[in-house]
């Protein structure tokens, strides 16, 4: 396996198995300089999001990396949309800002914002609609969510005519969302592992240093090679060149089972995932 080795979603199309996280990678030449290494790297995966406000700049980086269209896959997100039309908009702003003509991947950003918390149900089946449409004209590949959860999940299958073939969630050792990965697997909806390092707070896991110092590797590669062992799609984020690199040097080694059993084992040491319903924004 390598950096270009792909999944295959239910719709057929293929996405690089790691993803290079833009969160939190200023706007500017933070954002630009990242994607510019990471593409140098290897990655061929870019995730974004209207909510990171960093677009433009990561539109720019992949213009100047003279990569073909179709060798990339680029996934952004709908933020705080809640009709047709303001979806359609945001999707247009995106592909606008990315200088591309298609995104390989839309995803609903959150299943239930505070502001529309009364019925996401329908805010969900709106902008899911906008989405469809957005396959449809060939501005879009593939559509999915983030963050949901069954309970999400249930009613948008209910309505849509294109399947979600992408649920991206917070999973790392800390926190590995067992209930939803399960969910996702039976719905054909592949895994997307966001803050795979736990956005930082993987580091200071003990038992991770110790499997670092066993295997002659970083905690960071010990923890994406496990991402990759349980068939998730880590993001990995970074904003300096040699963590990005370090980030994709993974495939040259394999966990030992026990290993792979004992980091299992690390719920909630480094913080867990934030419940949808109760998030503050
Ligand atoms: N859908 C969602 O709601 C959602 C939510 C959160 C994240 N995401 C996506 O998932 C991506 C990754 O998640 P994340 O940003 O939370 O963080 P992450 O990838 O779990 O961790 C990033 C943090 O770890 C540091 N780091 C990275 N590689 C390192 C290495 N090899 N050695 C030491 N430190 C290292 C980074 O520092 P430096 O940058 O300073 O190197 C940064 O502080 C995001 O960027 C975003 O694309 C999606």
């Amino acid at each position: 396996m390598s950096v270009t080795h792909t999944y295959t979603l239910a719709n057929g199309y293929k996405i690089p198995v790691v993803g290079f996280g833009t969160w939190q990678s200023k706007d500017g030449e933070e954002a630009y300089n990242s994607v510019k290494w990471a593409l140098e790297s290897g990655y061929r995966h870019i995730d974004t999001a209207e909510a990171y406000g960093n677009e433009d700049s990561i539109g720019r980086a992949i213009k100047d990396s003279g990569i073909a269209r179709k060798d990339l896959f680029i996934t952004t997100k709908l933020w705080g949309t809640n009709s047709y039309e303001e979806a359609s908009a945001a999707l247009e702003k995106s592909l606008k800002d990315l200088q591309v003509d298609y995104v390989d991947l839309f995803l609903i950003h959150w299943p239930n914002p505070k502001a529309f918390r009364p019925d996401f149900v329908t805010r969900n089946a709106n902008i899911w609609k906008a989405m469809e449409d957005g396959v449809k004209a060939g501005k879009v590949h593939s559509i999915g969510v983030s963050n949901f959860h069954e309970r999400h999940l249930l009613p948008l299958l209910e309505v849509a005519e294109i399947k979600p073939v992408v649920n991206q969630i917070l999973v790392n050792p800390s926190d590995q969302q067992l209930d939803i990965v399960e969910f996702n697997k039976a719905h054909d909806i592949l895994t997307e592992a966001y803050s795979p390092l736990g956005t930082g707070k993987i580091f200071g896991v003990k038992e991770l240093q110790d499997l670092a110092k066993k295997y002659g590797k970083s905690v960071a590669q010990i923890v994406l090679n496990w991402q990759l062992e349980k068939g998730y799609l880590p993001l990995p984020k970074s904003i300096h060149a040699e963590r990005i690199a370090q980030n994709v040097d993974i495939f040259d080694f394999k966990l030992e089972a026990d290993d792979i059993e004992r980091i299992d084992g690390l719920h909630g040491k480094a913080g867990l995932a934030k419940n949808p319903d109760e998030v503050d924004f």
